[in-house]
């Protein structure tokens, strides 16, 4: 009883699904991007390791450091990136640079906080890197949570800045007006 009442419900069911398909699919509400810093690095000396099995590993040392953004000086100074780390980047067999460093920031309040950054270089020169935090810090603790995305760029042959962006969803969460707060699209 029950099959043959499904079977004929079934096609009707189907027609009405149908009847929504010649609608165009909306698109899902952008995420919002909330400014973090922006950070300056000087490299040092660096050393072409070679051409291995992944690539031609090229390995530069972080010289020195600054950062500046709106939640991260608590005293509303210049916070340094401590002079060890470095990126060990990788040029692949397309050209793409793919960069992968670590650096550990000192805040101008005492708090330290470690940084993963990788990334692929773009067609335009800059690099697109994904950024991990990680810190005790219970003031910055929120950053362990954090999605964020920085925009690389050379500023000299051994210089480089990079603006970096936490990826915020729930924009009703932030302070509203905040400089550098931005829902793109
Ligand atoms: C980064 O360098 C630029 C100049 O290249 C400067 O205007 C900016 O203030 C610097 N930012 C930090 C955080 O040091
Ligand atoms: C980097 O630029 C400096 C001048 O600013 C130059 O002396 C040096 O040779 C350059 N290094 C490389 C690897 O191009």
């Amino acid at each position: 009883m029950k099959a043959n009442l499904l079977t004929a419900i079934l096609p009707l069911l189907l027609l009405a699904g149908s009847s929504g398909a010649s609608s165009k699919p909306k698109t899902p509400k952008a995420p919002g991007l909330t400014y973090l810093y922006q950070l300056n690095i000087t490299g040092g000396a660096g050393v072409d390791v070679g051409v291995g099995p992944r690539g031609d590993r090229f390995v530069v040392p972080i010289a020195s450091g600054s950062f500046l953004g709106p939640r991260l000086n608590g005293m509303y100074g210049v916070c340094t990136v401590l002079p060890f780390g470095g990126d060990w980047a990788l040029i692949d067999n397309k050209g793409v640079v793919v960069a992968d460093v670590r650096q550990t920031f000192a805040t101008d309040d005492g708090a330290y906080i470690q940084v993963y950054e990788t990334g692929s270089s773009q067609p335009d020169g800059t690099s697109f890197v994904r950024l991990t935090f990680e810190t005790g810090s219970p003031k910055y603790y929120w950053l362990n949570s954090v999605v964020a995305i920085g925009i690389l760029r050379l500023v000299t042959n051994s210089s480089l800045s990079i603006d970096a962006w936490q990826v915020s969803l729930f924009r009703f969460l932030m302070p509203a007006d905040e400089p550098g707060t931005m829902t793109p699209g």
